[in-house]
């Protein structure tokens, strides 16, 4: 196995090491680079490591005075043999040893003076859980290696995705869902619900994917009366007076028994008769009551059936977006997500439906840590499904540029989190917080990321890498990106108008 790979250098002998747990090598190729994976072959077993550091060092530039002095006559390198002085060395973080096959831990060093390699990439490929049949996200850094994790480990007890904006989120998002439309159906597959924000995901409708994915216009769904609590009408009626929401509590029990009874479905017309018919109101409630209703009427989201049908927004290896781009309220964003994703896994409990991974884009609007004035009425419903998801095959994909603000809850019980570039400090810390097994020197790694580069750490990888994200296979023209685009075109339309104007007179 060692023959074919790359020799990086010779293990040498330091203050701090050869130790168990870390040693340093000196470079001998130009190929070794921070993070990579090492192997050094020991009396015991193969060594794995990684490189967490690179020195560079040059005896002929070690004393500050000396070096100022030669340099204002001439440059060094022209009057000595600089270059072939120069050393550099790595240093190693060990992970393990593999012996009979099994990755154990490393109980005795490494000898100096052995030679270092670059890791095979089958006892990589071992040693982070990867494997062939799993879903393709990126590229390993510094290797060949494909980021192919297993499902259940990534998406059973739930995954996050954080990044500030901009930094390849929706598109990591994109690969992920492409990834789970490919899977055979003998693998397992799952059905997935995306809750778009701004409308980023519609393009999949006219992509090679396009048979497996439906849209759902956020404008058009409607969530029946009876599955409506009174509790949550009332926030739309900041003003009523407890007689008042008493009345209407009573009144909707009615229409609801009344249902029950004759099997018909009601809407808000017939809450507006009962309301009507009823003597128990006063002359000044009657109209206020109805006066609210007609207000839930004009946010078009209340009817009379649903739609559309929760149920159907999860088929193995399809995916379904809701768009909720087009809606300008919040709380109808939030009521809208907190009935999804509640039918979802009631559904799901009771097996109604394939298992499914719930992908959220802006978490932490619907899953707040902190409800400083804003409502969070789907809060409840995320954190269970958090909470209780994966004893029933419902998984959670949270999509967050906000890390910060998001639900402690929620996020402590993702268990694989995928990281891009993140810069907030407040941002850096919360993840560091969370995310088990990820130390400070790849937090601030972190910062430096580039779009498309991340972070894959948790349940569904050995030890936490970088990756790049792989390429999209779908593509789509991204709705609204490019701000030259958008002003030009704004320009671009007054002209139109304008001589059309002028050619109509
Ligand atoms: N892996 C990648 N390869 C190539 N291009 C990428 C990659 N990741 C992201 N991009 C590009 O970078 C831009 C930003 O990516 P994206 O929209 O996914 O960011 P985001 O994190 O979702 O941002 P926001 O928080 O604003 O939603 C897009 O134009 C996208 O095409
Ligand atoms: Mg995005």
């Amino acid at each position: 196995m060692g023959s074919a790979l790359e020799e990086m250098g010779t293990v040498i002998s330091t203050f701090e090491g050869p130790t168990t747990v870390v040693f340093s090598f000196v470079v001998g190729s130009k190929n070794v680079r921070k993070g990579q994976f090492v192997q050094v072959e020991a009396e015991d077993g193969l060594v794995l490591g990684s490189v967490s550091e690179i020195t560079r060092a040059n005896r002929y530039f070690e004393s500050a005075e000396s070096v100022a002095e030669y340099e204002r006559s001439s440059p060094m390198s022209t009057n000595f043999p600089t270059t072939d002085w120069e050393y550099i060395i790595a240093n190693v973080r060990v992970h393990g040893m593999f012996k009979g096959g099994l990755m154990i831990r490393s109980t005795f060093p490494v000898a100096p003076g052995i030679k270092v390699h670059s890791a095979d990439e089958e006892l990589l490929k071992k040693f982070l859980h990867f494997e062939e049949n799993g879903l393709f996200l990126g590229t390993l850094a510094n290797h060949k290696l494909e980021a192919k994790v297993n499902l259940n480990k990534l998406l059973q007890k739930h995954l996050a995705i954080l990044a500030m904006s901009g930094s390849g989120k929706s598109y990591l998002a994109s690969v992920l869902i492409e990834e789970l439309m490919e899977r055979k159906a003998e693998k397992g597959r799952m059905g997935i619900v995306i809750i778009d924000s701004h409308g980023e995901y519609a393009g999949f409708r006219s992509s090679q994917y396009g048979k497996s994915v439906s849209i759902v216009d956020g404008k058009k769904i409607r969530i029946p009366l009876r599955k409506i609590a009174p509790a949550l009408l009332f926030t739309w009626m900041p003003d009523a007076s407890s007689q008042q929401k008493r009345e209407l509590e009573k009144i909707m029990l009615e229409l609801k028994k009344d249902g029950e009874q004759t099997h018909n479905s009601y809407g808000l017309s017939e809450l507006v008769e009962k309301i009507n018919a009823s003597e128990n109101l006063d002359k000044k409630s009657k109209p206020a009551l109805l006066g609210w209703v007609g207000e839930i009427r004009s946010l078009k989201l209340v009817g009379k059936e649903e739609y559309p049908k929760i149920g159907e927004l999860v088929k193995p290896g399809c995916a379904s977006v809701v768009d909720l781009s087009g809606i300008d309220g919040e709380k109808k964003k939030q009521v809208i997500v907190s009935y999804v994703a509640k039918k979802l896994f009631s559904m799901r409990k009771k097996e109604k439906i394939a298992p499914f991974v719930l992908m959220l884009e802006e978490a932490h609007n619907y899953a707040p840590e902190k409800m400083t004035r804003k409502v969070a009425l789907a809060k409840g419903a995320i954190e269970t499904i958090a909470r209780e998801g994966r004893k029933f095959g419902a998984s959670l994909c949270l999509i967050s540029q906000r890390p910060v603000h998001l639900s402690v809850t929620a996020l402590s019980q993702c268990n694989t989190n995928i990281i891009l570039r993140v810069t907030n400090p407040n941002d850096i810390k919360r993840i560091g917080e969370s995310c088990e097994g990820i130390d400070d020197a790849m937090l601030s790694s972190i910062t430096t990321l580039r779009v498309g580069e991340a972070l894959l750490v948790g349940e569904a990888t050995g030890s936490p890498v970088f990756i790049k994200v792989r390429q999209k296979k779908s593509s789509w023209i991204p709705k609204g990106q490019d701000l030259e685009e958008i002003a030009r075109k704004f320009e671009e339309a007054i002209v139109k108008k304008k001589t059309e104007v002028e050619a109509f007179l």
